[in-house]
């Protein structure tokens, strides 16, 4: 067993202890990005590392960090369950997806082909391939299905280190497919023990077999499909596609004003292959424009001056083949970035956040630093959540332990080093011999 829970079964303390305190140490290098800011460059010393370290938590919460030996005589004061770490440790916030579509059902397998074999993303769209097609799959699918398909790819993502994802509807589009969407990702949710933060993406593209225009389908959208949303409590987050052959800028404001009238946050799919979301998405006050492969230095200028988190997707980049997003400028400008996974089954099917992240930082020039604070704080911040994403006290108990030494490792073997164990709210929900 790679961590020492007294003489107990860890996997049997998951399920049975009552306890309301729980220490984790000693753990050689803790990274708390306390103090870091949300905006512009963070130098590698700006991390604030906890040297053998430990840390007690109360309930789902941090009570504390600090050196391993005041905290654990804390620890045993309060009768705490002591996981001992009996390996050289490296623990971070657990890492968040910030921008996700792992609810579908079918492959692209063959739009990759045909991309690599010349064809472009958009003009496999138009010919009815590319999201129509997940479209076409997912209506089919039955909402078990599609449930069972988000769990399965949220395992993948916890076993590397993510604790919470963002996860899209979007291939349905029309009121019943959405909901039956949203509602198995919702049921998936309660299937696993990391946080699922549903986001409707029914402004994704207007359907095929929609009749009438663009403008009438965001229509039918407000009328008829975000009232069952709020209802029902199936997701408080709008995204809509601002594209060429998905929406413009006009449709989206019209869109997204009657969306935040009804209380929505809203999130854009923006400047993936030409320009005009940043812009929508800074004008409404937006949580985060994503994408920005298009981007332009006035595009990320005034992204940079503005509150809205710019969101890189390297594994969009990657899967179509793409410029990655000028992550380094728009730190440069003072702008802030998170990096998320994109995961779906057209411009995205790898679904592997850390390498996709460590990638990103290599061809853009990223500090360790900038990188981690991309799948953490600053992608907390992305959700509007405040309650995780540091290792300080009063945030979520949300923890991802490596077996090394040295931090810099995880992005040095570029995802291929697995975390060994992964805490949710306070308990040990993974480990790598699990
Ligand atoms: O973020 N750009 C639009 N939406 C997704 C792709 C969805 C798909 O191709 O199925 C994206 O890349
Ligand atoms: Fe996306």
């Amino acid at each position: 067993m790679a961590l020492k829970s007294g003489q107990w079964n860890r996997k049997h303390l998951i399920r049975f202890s009552m306890k309301e305190f729980r220490y984790l140490g000693p753990i050689k290098q803790l990274l708390t990005f306390a103090d870091i800011s949300q905006k512009g460059p963070v130098q590698d010393d700006e991390i604030q590392i906890i040297m053998n370290a430990g840390i007690l938590f109360e309930d789902e919460k941090i009570k504390s960090v600090g050196k391993h030996g005041e905290l654990l005589q804390e620890a045993n004061n309060l009768n705490a369950e002591i996981i001992e770490v009996d390996f050289p440790a490296v623990a971070l916030p657990a890492f968040i997806d910030a921008h996700t579509h792992i609810c579908f059902a079918g492959s692209r397998a063959g739009d990759y082909a045909l991309r690599n074999a010349g064809s472009s993303y958009l003009e496999i769209a138009k010919a009815g391939g590319g999201i129509w097609q997940t479209v076409t799959d997912t209506r089919k699918a039955s909402g078990e299905s599609l449930s069972e398909g988000v769990v399965k790819r949220a395992k993948n993502h916890l076993k590397n280190g993510v604790a919470t994802i963002e996860v899209k509807s979007g291939y349905g589009l029309t009121v019943e497919e959405e909901v039956k969407m949203l509602r198995s990702i919702h049921l998936a949710a309660r299937q696993l023990h990391i946080d699922l933060m549903p986001t409707c993406l029914a402004a994704h593209v207007c359907p095929r077999d929609f009749s009438g225009s663009n403008k009438e389908y965001l229509a039918y959208l407000l009328n008829d499909l975000l009232p069952d949303i709020k209802r029902e409590s199936l997701a408080n987050r709008v995204d809509i596609f601002i594209e060429d052959g998905a929406f413009t800028a006009d449709e989206g404001r019209y869109y997204l004003e009657g969306a935040q009238s009804m209380g929505f946050e809203i999130t854009v799919h923006a400047d993936q292959f030409s320009t005009g979301g940043s812009a929508l998405a800074i004008e409404m006050g937006a949580l985060s424009a994503d994408h920005l492969e298009a981007s332009g230095s006035a595009e990320i200028k005034a992204l940079a001056s503005s509150s809205v988190t710019g969101i890189a997707l390297p594994g969009a980049s990657l899967g179509l083949g793409c410029p990655f997003t000028p992550a380094r400028e728009l730190l440069d400008a003072g702008g802030s970035l998170a990096i998320a996974s994109d995961h779906n089954p057209g411009s995205a099917p790898m679904g592997q956040l850390v390498t996709q992240a460590a990638i990103l930082g290599s061809f853009q020039k990223l500090t360790n630093a900038e990188v981690l604070s991309g799948i953490t704080f600053r992608a907390a911040n992305a959700l509007g959540l405040k309650d995780r994403g540091r290792l300080v006290a009063g945030q979520l108990g949300d923890v991802v332990l490596y077996k090394t030494g040295d931090y810099r490792d995880i992005l040095y073997y570029q995802g291929s080093l697995k975390p060994d164990t992964l805490i949710k709210k306070s308990r040990v929900i993974y480990t790598i011999d699990d």
